[in-house]
């Protein structure tokens, strides 16, 4: 199928022009002002509107087992869900459960590769730690999987500082980036226990006891024990004012480290969780205060942080109620678990379809970021550290032909009825947006236009990544 997309203003990470763009065979073709093409060619007036590569969300939870239910979208809906808000990759954690590492990856192909919807790649969590893991590692380059996340916090999950530093020595061997969940797992573990004690069971003490002091010593230990590894660095879902600080401190000294936040860190804090219905903003790491919301937003403007994922891992906030999906009830249990203990409400929340949509409006529309950083954070940066690009984040001719035109005209009032996610709430909702997406391409497949849903299960396909090559 061949597609001509003309007239369009096209951004990229760095730079801002007019031009057509040829797709055939699912790849730019070429890109360049008044292409001539020849016959059966689709023609796609992009008129007064923004072409951009499509998104890369590094950081999903699709079908995710948990706190005895699921994640409640799955490798369908939550690619869909992605598709809406303008982004055509996804790259999901798996499980680190019983098994092989090859086992629990092929565990999570069978749950993901028939129902994909757009395209998707696997980190791999190492929660356990033992001689046969680590002799495993290596062999994860074969099945495409390059980057590796260790935990600081999770009773079950946590590796002690000298395993990760073995880790972080060996990804580095492999050329495997290491991922970080920065959170003081020990004083985690204190505080909770002591907080139900005195009968503190509402969701603002899920964040009372997750301290931000705590993410931001355990930012800068995972730098020292990366920096004695002499291994590159990803912390994942950074949420605290201080973490930045960490981050821009280690960069400063040339240390290979990044940062990724999501949309969740840039507006809420605890306050939320004070409202009676504080269980829908109930994450980890939790929402902290307002200054951090604006130390974060600094951060993406003034280039500490690399990329904006989303830690997509919704639940229903009343999973006894039946939503319709694609015309059929579903309810999945959810929040309410947690009604009477924070520490049974699920973990997570949704966020993997609103990230562009609310990023443009409150970034680029409010003058926090230029849309090119607005590309960068959102597409081309994730695509460079995960081994993606040019495949992706990228509108070179030769890139995969995944693109979004995009309506930066368009008012639309945001909430659960235009996201498409698999739940019963939405963070943003009713909030006032400017800019949304108009169609978007996977390889050249027209899969969302105008808010009709165009793709299919099973379209999405696996991307074996390269070995970390790229710091940015
Ligand atoms: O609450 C969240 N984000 N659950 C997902 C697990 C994680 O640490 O990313
Ligand atoms: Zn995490
Ligand atoms: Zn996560």
């Amino acid at each position: 199928m061949k597609t001509l997309i003309k007239n369009g203003t096209l951004i990229t990470a760095s730079e801002t022009f007019q031009a057509d763009i040829f797709i055939d065979s699912e790849k730019i073709i070429q890109v360049g002002v008044g292409l001539k093409v020849g016959e059966d060619v689709e023609i796609v007036d992009a008129s007064g509107k923004l072409i951009m590569p499509g998104g890369v969300d590094p950081h999903t939870h699709f079908d995710l087992p948990m706190f005895n239910t699921v994640s409640s979208d799955d490798h369908y809906t939550g690619h869909k869900a992605a598709a809406f808000g303008g982004t055509t990759t996804v790259i999901d954690f798996v499980p680190h459960e019983a098994g092989s590492l090859k086992e629990n990856i092929d565990n999570w192909h069978a749950k993901a590769d028939e129902k994909a919807a757009v395209d998707f790649s696997f980190h791999m969590n190492i929660t356990h730690y033992n001689d046969q893991v680590l002799a495993e590692i290596p062999s994860l380059l074969n099945e495409g999987v390059t980057s590796l996340k260790v935990f600081m916090a999770y009773k079950h999950m946590k590796l002690s500082d000298g395993q990760i530093f073995q880790v972080m020595r060996l990804a580095r061997d492999y050329q495997m980036l290491t991922m970080l969940h920065a959170e003081m797992g020990d004083v985690i573990d204190f505080l909770i226990p002591e907080a139900l004690a005195a009968g503190h069971t509402s969701p603002e003490w899920h964040a009372l006891t997750r301290p931000a002091w705590g993410a931001v010593e355990t930012t800068l230990r995972g730098i020292a024990i990366a920096a004695q590894a002499e291994a590159p660095l990803y912390v994942v879902h950074m949420n605290a004012g201080g973490e930045v600080d960490m981050l821009a401190y280690a960069r400063q000294r040339g240390l290979p480290v990044m940062g990724e936040t999501c949309p969740q860190y840039l507006f809420f804090t605890i306050d939320n969780l004070r409202r009676p219905d504080g269980a829908k903003w109930i994450c980890s790491p939790p929402m902290r205060t307002a200054a951090d919301n604006q130390r974060l937003w600094e951060g993406l403007s003034d280039g500490t942080l690399q990329t904006v994922g989303t830690d997509h891992c919704p639940f229903f906030y009343d999973g006894t109620r039946p939503i319709l999906y694609e015309g059929k009830e579903i309810a999945i249990p959810g929040k309410e678990l947690g009604k009477s203990d924070f520490t049974k409400i699920p973990n997570g929340l949704p966020a993997v379809g609103d990230r562009l949509p609310i990023l443009w409006t409150y970034g680029v529309g409010k003058g926090r970021i230029t849309a090119n950083q607005f590309v960068a954070l959102t597409s081309t940066n994730p695509a460079k550290i995960f081994g993606l690009y040019p495949q992706k984040g990228s509108l070179m001719p030769g890139a995969d032909a995944d693109i979004v035109i995009w309506d930066a005209e368009r008012r639309v009032t945001y909430g659960v009825r235009v996201a498409q996610h698999r739940t019963d709430y939405n963070l943003f909702e009713g909030w006032e947006l400017v800019g949304f997406p108009e169609k978007v391409f996977l390889r050249g497949h027209l899969i969302v236009d105008r808010g009709k849903w165009l793709g299919k299960t099973g379209m999405g396909r696996f991307l074996r990544r390269q070995p970390f090559s790229e710091l940015v």
